[in-house]
Formats: C-alpha cells, sequence, structure tokens
C-alpha cells in the first residue's frame, strides 16, 4: 500500500483547525461548504463525533478512494480501540448482538468473501430486471393513493413505503406482515438518533420476526432471497442460522433508507435545479432514457444518501493523506465530500444530469461496494421517472429553507418533503 502524498500543512497538530462548526443544524442542513473547507485544510481530519467518539474523516476522492480499498481499514467493530463503555456509538444497530454482528458490513474476508458469494446471485442485473414490472407497480399502486389530492409528503408517502415493499418482496416476507416491517422500518428511521427505547424494540421484533421466518420457511422454500440464503446452508456453504437472520437484516438495513434518501434527495435537488429538471422531463417525454440513467448517477454524486461510509476501523498503524493513523481508530470516509472534490469532477458543485466520466463514490469502492446498486438504480430510475411524467407539475408546496434535514451521522435526507400539483383521478 502506497501512502498518499502528503496533505499541505493543516492545523492538526493539537490546536483545533478554524474550521467550520461539524455536525449542528446549519451542517445538516448544507454540509458542502465544511466539506470543501476540510478538502482543503484538513483533508484526514480527526475530530469528536456527536456521540463523544473520536475518528478520522477522510474527505478527499484520492483519499477516500484508496482507504475504502484499504485491506488495513477493518469493519469489524472488535478493532476499535475505544474502551467498551463507548463501543456500541457507532450507529450501527444492534452492533453489540452477536447474532446481527455478522453481517457483511461488519466483518473482513474471508468470511466477507464467503457471504457475499451467497447473496451477490439475487442482486445480478439480470436478476434485478427481472423485478422491474413490480417496481413499476409498486410506483404506481403508491402514487394513485396521493394523485387526487394535489399534495403530499413525498417522503412519508413515496420514498418510504416505495423501497420497504421492494426489499420484503426480495427477501419473501409474506404480503401480509410487509406492513409491520414498515412499522418497524418507520420507527428506525424517526428515531435514528434520537430516543434510543422504540429503535431498540423495533430491531428486536424485526429479528425476531425475521428467524421466525426463516424458521418457516425451512419447510417451504419458495423463489425468494431467504429461501436462496437456507438452500445455501443446507447445501454445505456454511451459512448459519445467524448469519442468515443477519443478512437479512443487513438487506433491510442498507437498502431502506438510502433509498428512501436517493428518492427524496433526488427530487429536492431538482427542485432546485429547474433547468435541469426540465431537460430531464423533456427527455422522458421523447421516450429516452439515457439522461434518467446518467442522471440518476449524478444526483447520487451530486447529493447522495450516504453522507459517510460505514465504520472502518485500522489494524495497524498506517498514513493517510499525511496523517499517521494509529492502530484501533476509526476512519470514517465522507463520500459526499469526495465526491463534489474538484480535483477529480469538473465543477462539482454543479448538478449535470448528463455528466459523463462519473465515476462517485456514492455506492462505496471495493469489496464493500453497494451489493444492492442494480436494485438501487432500478427504484431510483423508476421513482423519479413515473413521478415527472405522471405528475408534470410537480413542485415544493414550503419555501425550500422550511426544508429539514436528519441531523444522523451516516445518511443525509430529509425529514418531509411537502410538495403540490395539479390533482389528477
Ligand atoms: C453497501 C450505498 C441501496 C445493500 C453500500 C455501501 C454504500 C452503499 C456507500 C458501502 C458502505 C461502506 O463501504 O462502508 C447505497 C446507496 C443506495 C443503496 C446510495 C441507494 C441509492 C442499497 C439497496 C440494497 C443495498 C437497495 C439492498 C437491497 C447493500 C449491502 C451492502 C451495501 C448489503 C454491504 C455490502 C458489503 O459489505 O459487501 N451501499 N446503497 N444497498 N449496500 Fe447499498
Amino acid at each position: 500500500h502506497e501512502p498518499t502524498p502528503a496533505a499541505p500543512a493543516s492545523p492538526q497538530d493539537g490546536t483545533p483547525p478554524q474550521g467550520p462548526t461539524l455536525f449542528d443544524w446549519e451542517f445538516a442542513t448544507d454540509p458542502y461548504p465544511a466539506y470543501a473547507w476540510l478538502r482543503e485544510h484538513a483533508p484526514v481530519h480527526r475530530t469528536k463525533l456527536p456521540s463523544g467518539v473520536e475518528a478520522w474523516l477522510v474527505t478527499r476522492y484520492a483519499d477516500a478512494r484508496q482507504a475504502l480499498a484499504d485491506q488495513r481499514l477493518s469493519k469489524n467493530p472488535a478493532h476499535h480501540a475505544e474502551p467498551a463503555h463507548a463501543k456500541g456509538k457507532t450507529g450501527i444497530p444492534g452492533e453489540r448482538k452477536a447474532e446481527l454482528m455478522t453481517h457483511l458490513l461488519n466483518i473482513d474476508p474471508p468470511d466477507h468473501t464467503r457471504l457475499r458469494r451467497l447473496v451477490s446471485k439475487a442482486f445480478t442485473p439480470r436478476r434485478v430486471a427481472e423485478f422491474t414490472p413490480r417496481v413499476q407497480e409498486l410506483t404506481d399502486h403508491l402514487i394513485e393513493q396521493f394523485a387526487s389530492r394535489g399534495e403530499a409528503d413525498l417522503i412519508h408517502e413515496f420514498a418510504f413505503p416505495l423501497p420497504i415493499y421492494a426489499i420484503c418482496e426480495m427477501l419473501g416476507v409474506p404480503r401480509e406482515d410487509q406492513d409491520d416491517f414498515r412499522d418497524w422500518a418507520g420507527m428506525m428511521i424517526r428515531h435514528g438518533g434520537g430516543p434510543r427505547g422504540g429503535v431498540a424494540r423495533s430491531v428486536k421484533q424485526m429479528r425476531t420476526y425475521l428467524g421466525e421466518l426463516i424458521h418457516r420457511k425451512r419447510d417451504d422454500l419458495g423463489n425468494d432471497l431467504i429461501s436462496d440464503l437456507i438452500r445455501a446452508s443446507d447445501h454445505g456453504d456454511h451459512l448459519t442460522e445467524a448469519e442468515a437472520t443477519a443478512m437479512a437484516f443487513i438487506l433491510l438495513f442498507a437498502g431502506f433508507e438510502t433509498t428512501v434518501n436517493l428518492i427524496g434527495n433526488g427530487v429536492h435537488s431538482l427542485f432546485m435545479n429547474p433547468d435541469q429538471r426540465t431537460r430531464l422531463q423533456d427527455s422522458l417525454a421523447a421516450g429516452e432514457s439515457a439522461l434518467l440513467e446518467t442522471g440518476i448517477e449524478e444526483l447520487l454524486r451530486y447529493d447522495g444518501p450516504v453522507e459517510l461510509a460505514t465504520w472502518r476501523f485500522a489494524t495497524e498503524p498506517l498514513t493517510l493523506g499525511g496523517q499517521q493513523v494509529a492502530a484501533g481508530d476509526p476512519v470514517l470516509v465522507v463520500l459526499a465530500a469526495a465526491d463534489r472534490d474538484p480535483e477529480r469532477f469538473a465543477d462539482p458543485d454543479t448538478l449535470d444530469l448528463s455528466r459523463t466520466d462519473n465515476q462517485h463514490l456514492g455506492y462505496g469502492h471495493g469489496i464493500h461496494y453497494c451489493l444492492g446498486a442494480p436494485l438501487a438504480r432500478l427504484e431510483g430510475q423508476t421513482a423519479l421517472a413515473t413521478l415527472l411524467t405522471r405528475l408534470p407539475d410537480l413542485e415544493l408546496a414550503v419555501p425550500p429553507n422550511e426544508l429539514r434535514w436528519r441531523g444522523g451521522l451516516i445518511m443525509r435526507g430529509l425529514r418531509t418533503l411537502p410538495v403540490k400539483f395539479t390533482a389528477r383521478n
């Protein structure tokens, strides 16, 4: 591993930088100016997170890409050097629950390689393409629920239920149980970072339900992902039941709030950039899909759902962007900052739906690259295209400065997105 070239001198040797305040309300609304400052002055920056845990923030594209692929940065929270009481504050639900520990985002090779191979079949672009009609049906159904009202909250009525139902279908959660999932997930997203009691209860209910579902499906295997996981474990692929439960859980956890925010942030960015929105609407009206495809990637780069990649912990001392990272230190790769790096992207603060050469890090990079990317693309493209086609005069129902962003650490997304449009039946 080659260390990246030394970063320019930055005011980090013990003294706090004279930079922006991180993680306050203003930052949650628009973190990009703060990230620009960090990229320039303190590209690998040690900071105290709101939870009290200290971590390195990596904000330049080149450093971020290197860190995401660096095998010395482990995903296993056991490598975290913080005292035991600080563990469990990393925001990974169930982090301290052994049975949920063994999911993809918490493990390294060789376990990661084995588990990822087992599920990757379900997420090939071909398998996901078979799912297209169902995602379209779900999308149409959700829009029909509010189309005649002329107004809606796009987060709660649209962006939120779509991915939950889509993942439930993929996993093989029976329709009659999917609303329970929606409620548990709702609790997790509403209170993520807030009161922990309800979240812990929802996590527990979901875990118990998934465990029971795996038991039930053992006798009634179907054409779904949970059945595939059971078959894999029965064919000597060393998948324990705990691993299967953790897998189902991480698919929900990783594929849910991300997609909510892809739709929410995406629609918001289009509202804020009316010229780009018109371009996209014109191209959809002409029956073209090219701008939709490059556009979804650009929306991910410009204001993606995953602000920071999930946690990594140094297994040995290493140099990153000129900084000495000690063994046991947490490293957070700030995807949102890397994806606005002018060293990598021309006019990074401009939304250009037809941008080419757009190797953004919105889905991560390396062995933990988003497994669900083909499904996310399908959902994002279907959601935006259908909304803009069926409700062409869709607009924000409140002034933009009244919109509130969730102040979570890893995800970036709106609490609500009130819209209005000409009502139709
Ligand atoms: C991993 C982003 C949707 C499943 C990741 C990572 C990112 C990401 C950045 C890597 C995290 C890291 O390295 O720390 C996104 C975005 C999405 C999205 C922006 C939506 C727009 C989905 C969906 C699913 C999914 C729909 C599944 C149904 C996963 C899984 C991993 C992952 C299982 C872990 C992969 C591994 O560790 O090998 N995602 N994701 N994601 N994503 Fe997604």
